[in-house]
């Protein structure tokens, strides 16, 4: 069975993200798994940017399939931040119960659709010696007024989606990984890497 690397150390990210793939014929390993204590700076100022920095990387040490992704939430409000400095954003370290509500504070007596704000996902696939390969994923939603939900991580307990009345931390993981940015991203990617195992001569 062919493997391929995911170069992220988040586990909730990889938890999700083994999900997604799951009926994919191929072995999914973190880089904790694979043994690799890697630290890339993330130097893009775009999301495709940073997941193909993160792919390229770890393809060129390593030689084997990689993929990566880059993720993070865009308020509109705040200009789009924080967008790709979403876990840099007030310091690495900070808990997110600090980060989440800095924003909710800064949206103090913003109404409606000023609210809107989306989780954006990017994937990349290096294959040595091909073009590495993007996909976007997001989903819409709202600044919530309050933090609620004790599901997913990050930014989820402010993450209003209208269409489920609720934050993507009040959702199971199973519906959250149903309509989230990751599994959009991932649901197109599958279908770019099942083509290109097909595309391998038989072993
Ligand atoms: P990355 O590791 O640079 O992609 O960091 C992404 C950051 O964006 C995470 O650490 C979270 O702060 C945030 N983020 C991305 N996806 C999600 C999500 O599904 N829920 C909550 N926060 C997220």
């Amino acid at each position: 069975m062919k493997r391929i690397l995911f170069a992220t150390t988040n586990e909730g990210k990889m938890n999700e993200i083994r999900e997604i793939l799951k009926d994919l014929e191929v072995e999914l390993v973190s880089l904790k798994d694979a043994g690799l204590n890697l630290d890339i700076e993330e130097t893009g100022d775009t999301f495709e940017e940073n997941a193909m920095i993160k792919a390229n990387t770890v393809m060129e040490l390593t030689g084997e399939l990689v993929l990566a992704d880059d993720s993070g939430i865009e308020v509109d409000y705040l200009g789009k931040a924080p967008g790709v400095y979403s876990a840099r954003y007030l310091g690495e370290d900070t808990p997110y119960s600090i980060k989440n509500q800095y924003i909710i504070d800064q949206l103090v007596g913003i109404e409606g659709n000023e609210r809107s704000a989306r989780f954006v996902c990017v994937i990349a696939f290096a294959v040595p010696d091909r073009d590495t390969i993007v996909t976007r994923g997001t989903i819409e939603g709202f600044i919530a007024k309050q933090i609620s939900g004790a599901h997913g991580f990050g930014y989820d307990p402010i993450f209003y989606v209208p269409e489920f009345k609720c934050t993507t931390a009040e959702m199971s993981p199973e519906q959250k990984n149903e309509i989230s940015h990751r599994s959009k991203a991932l649901s197109v990617m599958k279908d770019i890497i099942i083509k290109y195992l097909d595309s391998l001569p038989g072993e």
